[in-house]
């Protein structure tokens, strides 16, 4: 089994004084959800997601060496303005990782980052926005040490970005992940995100996620402290026994291409995120009246219409819509006709499953 220690890296073969590298990664959107971490970011549960494709973060990393005065040393640009109130997370996210890549306080870094979705509207950036960075220090890493496998490249970029964010290490590959320890997943592991190994039916090809923005404002909840909900939460332990049964069905569900037994995962995964939430200690209820209009209209239409389509949530109001891609002019029709005027100005964002990080 692969331990922590083995990303720590021996002395490296080769030196570069400056370049750039620019690599962009998608966010994800988990379907056995992630919700109650251990020690370093680890996380209580195993889950599953599938890499979307259009909402991505595009990261250009520029280095060029300095003396290492003991202390990191960078610039951010989002959309090529400075924003000084994203440092503090990339200041903490570069300590956490240093030990693993012990060259960056060699380097004088200009992080220039966008992202393809609209800022603020209520779909976190922190997933692809650190998968992003993580490649491009791994880019940096590659070069002076060219030997490193395309495994061991992929592997430590996903344990990175989980030091940045939990969920960013399911956002490094493509195109279904799996992070946490699962008895039946060969090669899964709590320190990284793995491409799924097993048969995934075609039904899942190219499926859809329609990402409805309910809600743009402010999370109320950050997902550490929602994490840290779970810690003394009284049905935790049986939430997490919960998600290794759910991930089991989901390795048959893939296989099988069964879309019904499919939808009762996925829906049932959503509600319990949102049901730790409301009997934790502070409570919080994160859907809007909106967000169950739009729960309700799914299932009616699914009744109505035997359409597999069906929902999901993150720890927020916004809805994300799935369904296979052989019924995505009907469901977008009933998009358009019955589910935006629950959106705030009408918005939401096209969106399906996807590669993972690309370099540019
Ligand atoms: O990666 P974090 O710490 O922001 O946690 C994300 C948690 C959920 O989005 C609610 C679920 C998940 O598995 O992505």
């Amino acid at each position: 089994m692969i331990a922590a220690t083995d990303f720590i890296p021996s002395a490296y073969s080769q030196t570069i004084d400056k370049g750039q590298f620019q690599w962009s990664a998608p966010s994800n959107i988990a379907l056995v959800k992630y919700w109650g971490k251990k020690g370093n970011q680890l996380p209580a549960n195993p889950s599953v997601s599938f890499t979307l494709n259009n909402c991505k973060t595009i990261t250009k990393l520029a280095f060029a060496k300095k003396i290492n005065t003991g202390d990191f040393s960078f610039d951010l640009l989002f959309e090529g303005k400075p924003k000084e109130d994203f440092k503090p997370k990339i200041q903490k996210f570069l300590e956490r990782i240093e030990i693993y890549l012990p060259f960056l306080k060699d380097y004088h870094f200009t992080i220039d980052t966008e992202n393809t979705f609209p800022h603020s509207s209520g779909i976190a950036s922190s997933a692809s926005g650190m998968a992003a960075l993580a490649m491009n220090f791994m880019n940096l890493e590659r070069t002076l040490n060219p030997e490193m496998t395309e495994e061991y490249f992929y592997q430590k970029a996903s344990f990175l970005a989980r030091l940045g964010s939990g969920s960013a290490c399911r956002s490094v590959k493509g195109e279904v992940v799996v992070w946490g320890n699962h008895a039946n997943i060969q090669g899964s592991s709590d320190l990284f995100g793995v491409p799924f190994p097993g048969a995934i039916h075609y039904n899942f090809k190219n499926f859809q996620d329609t990402i409805l923005l309910v809600d743009k404002g402010e999370k109320q909840v950050s997902s550490t402290v929602g994490h840290d909900l779970m810690h003394n939460h009284p049905f935790a332990e049986r939430r997490f026994t919960q998600a290794h049964e759910n991930l089991d069905q989901l390795i048959t569900i893939f296989e099988n291409g069964d879309l019904d037994q499919f939808i009762k995962i996925v829906e049932s995964e959503a509600l319990t995120l949102h049901a730790m939430m409301m009997t934790s200690i502070p409570y919080f209820i994160l859907m809007k009246p909106n967000t169950l209009q739009i729960i309700n209209a799914i299932w009616k239409f699914r009744n109505e219409t035997q359409i597999p389509v069906c929902f999901t949530l993150d720890a927020g109001a916004n809805v994300h819509v799935l369904y296979p891609n052989k019924v995505k002019e009907k469901v977008l029709q009933f998009i358009q006709d019955e589910l935006v005027g629950y959106c705030q100005n009408a918005q939401y964002l096209c969106d399906e499953i996807g590669v993972g990080s690309v370099q540019h």
